[in-house]
């Protein structure tokens, strides 16, 4: 039983007073994650409250994520509190790996390891599917089919390109939906675009060789070049309202042998390429024999305007197109897909084989089942309608709770996060080491800017969420904010 202290009867209001009290307890450490409430009959009674007092401050503190609840499991505290904070500063030394005899790549791998940790499932967390979001019964229902008797139970080494029945389906999916010009031997399945990533750097850029990445951009790209033995194989080229500056690109390096895009939504910032620097990348990359890699991570949802097809359609023998099942599925399933010029196809898979071989056999099944049978398209309707109204309900709190002085939201047209700037004078970090301690996952904007270039912010997702729990998560945020400001 976590001591209370005492109640005051004479303030009113005892479901927030219990609510507090429990929160200031898991802050004190005197709760702790994954530690069992007491049931709500015996709290009320330790209390002499009401039963339904304890009822309202428990369903409280599971929408803001403090407290989870399993049916038959009773109330504990939510593990994901437990999480550490992602750490920052790297906890080695510089030229610590030199000591051990290491090369500089063990340094940045360590820090990238480091810097990668999940986020615990609570808001502000980016695909998190529950509830609505996530593939539910169906799913199952052909997992279970597939795994008993169907190509997906045990078999030896398949494909490192991948199932075929899953190639054809992707090759399907996006012929039809992002004007991609593919058939399915071009279709190499992956773990996710971040493999998609890591095997484009592999195959396309020689030991000297530059690649231009957006600025800013995702992590997971920028860490993959700053990997590579090469310094300065990363040439960051700065991004408008129509996205990649292609003529800063080619004033900065017109000789780079690939270029690193986000086209149909930037991240994190969300504008799509406009079809004049559309027409100018492409143009660049044919005159200088460089790769397009576009990365159309969230392509599926788009809300305002009308889609613009992917890039590789106007170019596919110039361009290698990265898609994945993490967004618009769950990100858990690793899987995902290159689309690469017949020439490629070759090196990618070599490459691939080095790495990790073949993706797991028995969920490209069900995967290529789950397409066929037209699963996927009804659930990407329906997930884009929940995304489309939980995005416009995370506007509007942000924009009711926030003094515009300290933060404020410029709604791009991104998929499935949001991008709270804020004032100038603000550490990002720190800001996420404290909502992390509220129980608020978010990431920092500025690790996405080249050095001299960063703006304080973070990274809302709202997938996955309910529109209670984003509102609670959005008050403790302000709260954070604010104090951080003083
Ligand atoms: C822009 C971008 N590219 C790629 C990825 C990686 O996705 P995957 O889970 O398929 O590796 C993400 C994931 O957040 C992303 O935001």
């Amino acid at each position: 039983m976590p001591s209370f202290g005492t109640l005051d009867r004479e303030a009113g209001n005892l479901s927030r007073q219990v609510a507090e009290a429990l929160r200031e307890a898991v802050r004190k450490g005197d709760l702790r994650p994954a530690d069992a409430l007491p049931s709500t009959r015996a709290l009320a009674a330790s209390l002499q409250v009401a039963r339904g007092t304890v009822v309202e401050a428990y369903e409280q503190l599971i929408a803001e994520g403090f407290l989870e609840s399993k049916a038959g499991a009773g109330t504990r505290v939510a593990l994901a509190l437990g999480e550490p904070p992602p750490a920052r500063e790297p906890r080695v030394d510089s030229g610590q790996a030199a000591q051990a005899g290491l090369p500089e790549r063990a340094e940045a791998f360590a820090r990238i390891g480091r810097e990668f940790k999940p986020l615990p499932p609570v808001p502000f967390a980016i695909s998190v599917p529950t509830g609505m979001t996530a593939p539910g019964d169906v799913w199952r229902r052909l997992g279970n089919r597939l795994r008993a008797r169907g190509p997906g139970s045990p078999t030896g080494y398949a494909d490192p390109q991948g199932a075929l029945a899953l190639r054809e389906a992707i090759a399907d999916y996006v012929r039809k939906s992002r004007s991609v010009r593919c058939e399915a031997d071009q279709v190499i399945v992956t773990s996710g675009t971040q493999q998609g990533l890591f095997l484009a750097s592999q195959v396309l850029l020689g030991p000297r060789d530059q690649a231009w990445v957006e600025n800013p951009a995702y992590r997971g790209v920028t860490a993959i070049l700053e990997s590579l033995p090469h310094r300065d194989a990363m040439v960051r080229v700065s991004v408008d309202a129509e996205g990649l500056d292609v003529e800063a690109g080619i004033r900065l390096a017109p000789k780079a042998r690939a270029a690193f895009v986000t086209p149909s939504h930037q991240y994190p910032l969300g504008m799509p390429l406009s079809m004049a620097r559309r027409a100018a990348l492409l143009a660049w990359a044919r005159a200088a024999h460089a790769w397009v890699v576009e990365d159309d991570y969230d392509s599926e949802l788009r809300y305002e305007g009308y889609p613009f097809p992917a890039l590789q359609g106007l170019a596919p023998d110039r361009v290698v197109y990265l898609g994945t099942f993490s967004k618009i599925l769950f990100p858990s399933l690793r899987l995902g897909y290159v689309v690469v010029p017949p020439g490629l196809v070759d090196a990618f898979c070599g490459a691939r084989v080095l790495m990790d071989r073949h993706p797991p056999t028995a969920d490209q099944h069900v995967l290529a089942a789950f397409m066929t049978e037209g699963h996927l398209e009804r659930h990407v309707r329906k997930v884009r309608n929940v995304y489309a109204e939980q995005r416009l309900s995370l506007i509007a709190t942000l924009e009711a709770l926030l003094p515009r002085e300290l933060a404020w939201i410029e709604p791009g047209d991104q998929g499935m996060h949001l991008v709270l700037w804020l004032a100038a004078r603000l550490d990002d970090h720190r800001i996420v080491r404290l909502a992390a301690h509220e129980g608020i996952a978010v990431r920092a904007a500025s690790p996405m800017f080249a050095a001299g270039t960063a703006r304080p912010g973070l990274i809302l997702g709202f997938g996955g969420f309910s529109s209670a729990q984003m509102k609670a998560a959005a008050q403790r945020l302000a709260a954070v904010i604010a104090a951080a400001a003083k």
